[in-house]
C-alpha cells in the first residue's frame, strides 16, 4: 500500500466495534435503496436519487457496514446559502443493528469527518418519529449545544394533506 493509499483510507474509512464506517459511493445507491425500503416511516426515493446521494453527495454522506451487509446510512447537504449547516436528508439504520448506538456514531462521524467548516446539523423529523426525536435530541446533547424547531412543510400548506408535517430541527452551533 502506498503512502496516498493509506491517508485515503484513514479518510474515508473507520471502523468502530464491529460496525464499519466509510464514505458510500455510487456502487452503493442500489443497497440503500432497499435499506430505506425498510425503514418506515422514511419516503422511498428512486433509486436514482440513491444513486446521487451516493455519488455526488457522497462527501456529505456517511454509511455503515456489518459483516459485510450495510446497516446504516446517512444523506445530507450543505445548505448552498449557509454552508456551515449540514442538513441531514435521511438517517436509516436496518432493522437488525437497531438500539446499538448506530444512528448516534454515523451522525458524529459524519460531523468530524466535515470539520470546523459545519457548525450546524439541521433535519426534518414528523412529529410522531419518537426514535427519530430522542436520536437527534441525544446528539445535541452530545454536542452540548441548542436544539430548537419549527415547522418546516405543513401538512395541509405544503403537503396538500398527503404527508404529516416535517417539523425542522436546527441543532448547533458546535465545533468538532
Ligand atoms: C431512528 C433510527 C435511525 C435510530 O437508529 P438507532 O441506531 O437504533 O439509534 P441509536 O441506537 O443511536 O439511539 C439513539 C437514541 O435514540 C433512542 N431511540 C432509538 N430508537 C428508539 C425507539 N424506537 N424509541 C425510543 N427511543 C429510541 C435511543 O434510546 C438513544 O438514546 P439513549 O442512548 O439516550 O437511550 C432508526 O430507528 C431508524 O432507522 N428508524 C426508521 C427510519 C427513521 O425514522 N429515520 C429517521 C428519520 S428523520
Amino acid at each position: 500500500m502506498t503512502d496516498s493509499d493509506t491517508s485515503l483510507v484513514s479518510e474515508n474509512l473507520t471502523e468502530r466495534k464491529d460496525f464499519v464506517f466509510r464514505k458510500p459511493s455510487s456502487t452503493d445507491g442500489s443497497a440503500v435503496f432497499w435499506l430505506i425500503d425498510q425503514c418506515k416511516p422514511l419516503d422511498v426515493n428512486s433509486m436514482y436519487c440513491n444513486l446521487l446521494q451516493c455519488s455526488h453527495f457522497r462527501d456529505t454522506a456517511i454509511l455503515a457496514e456489518q459483516n459485510g451487509q450495510l446497516a446504516g446510512f446517512v444523506s445530507g447537504y450543505r445548505l448552498p446559502e449557509r454552508p456551515e449547516v449540514l442538513f441531514v436528508w435521511q438517517l436509516a439504520v436496518a432493522p437488525s443493528a437497531r438500539g446499538q448506538g448506530l444512528a448516534s456514531q454515523m451522525l458524529l462521524q459524519l460531523l468530524q469527518r466535515l470539520g470546523a467548516d459545519v457548525r450546524y446539523l439541521h433535519t426534518s423529523i414528523t412529529p410522531s418519529n419518537l426514535a427519530s426525536w430522542n436520536t437527534f435530541r441525544k446528539l445535541a446533547s452530545s454536542l452540548d449545544t441548542e436544539l430548537s424547531t419549527s415547522v418546516m412543510f405543513d401538512q395541509q400548506q405544503h403537503f396538500g394533506g398527503a404527508h404529516d408535517s416535517e417539523e425542522l430541527l436546527e441543532i448547533g452551533p458546535f465545533s468538532l
